[in-house]
């Protein structure tokens, strides 16, 4: 099984694809991550994807399409896909179906996250992770049960990504719709494209998203 998570920023991708992981067995690829991997290393991409990720632009699709290609070459044919955050354009969906077919993969579902923009500046604006095992948290929706513990590895330390400050969701948010929207049409003449109210509690999605999965 191989599925697209779609949808603006903060519209929960990372967070029910690492739930679908848990349950399905299946592998995360988010090409947010890698770039952020990337950056924190200081490696050749990380080093040209930096400030273009803080100005909240889109990163090349040629790197972008790369990473995702190495990491499917990484994985072997038996383990399902979800990709995160990608494909954003029509050069990064065209690369994706040939990538696929090289790896004797198909696309099975486009699971599109239908959210409500104002709603999600302040999700975006309220999250952060544990520095150390990534467990993500919020300050309104999911504090640690401990103040300034990690739940998950008692970590003390915690971090606020660069680009989650409202001026540049806004502008992400802007990029989405005018880069990444305009690809859904043709998934969905493929008859592979199905929606879920994204604006549900964080359960509840993740409930409607297994069901199609079945
Ligand atoms: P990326 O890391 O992909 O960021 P994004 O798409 O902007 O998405 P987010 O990670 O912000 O949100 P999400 O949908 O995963 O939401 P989350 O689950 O965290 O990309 C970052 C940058 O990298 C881009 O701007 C670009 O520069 C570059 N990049 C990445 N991929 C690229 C590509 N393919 N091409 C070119 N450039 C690329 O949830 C958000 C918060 O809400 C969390 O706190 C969570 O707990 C909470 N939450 C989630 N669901 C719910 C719910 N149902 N109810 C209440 N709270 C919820």
């Amino acid at each position: 099984m191989n599925i697209i998570l779609l949808g603006p920023p903060g519209a929960g991708k990372g967070t029910q694809a690492q739930r679908l992981v848990e349950h399905h067995g299946m592998r995360q690829l988010s090409t947010g991550d890698m770039l952020r991997a990337a950056v924190k290393a200081q490696s050749p991409v990380g080093l040209k994807a930096r400030a273009v990720m803080e100005r909240g632009e889109l990163v090349s699709d040629e790197i972008v399409s790369e990473l995702i290609d190495a990491e499917l070459t990484a994985m072997g044919p038996e383990t399902g896909a979800i990709f995160d955050g990608y494909p954003r354009t029509s050069a990064q969906a065209l690369a994706l179906d040939e990538i696929l077919a090289r790896h004797g993969r198909q696309l099975d579902h486009v699971i599109e996250l239908e959210v409500d923009e104002d709603a999600l500046v302040a999700r975006i604006t309220g999250r952060y992770a544990c520095a150390s095992c990534g467990e993500g948290y919020h300050d309104r929706f999911k504090q640690p049960e401990r103040e300034g513990t990690c739940d998950r590895c008692g970590s003390h330390e915690f971090k606020r990504r660069p680009d989650d400050n409202e001026q540049t969701v806004r502008h992400r948010m802007a990029v989405y719709r005018a880069e990444t929207a305009p690809i859904l049409p043709g998934y969905e003449t493929r008859g592979i494209v199905s929606r879920v109210d994204g604006m549900a509690p964080i359960e509840t999605v993740t409930s409607e998203i297994d069901a199609l999965l079945v």
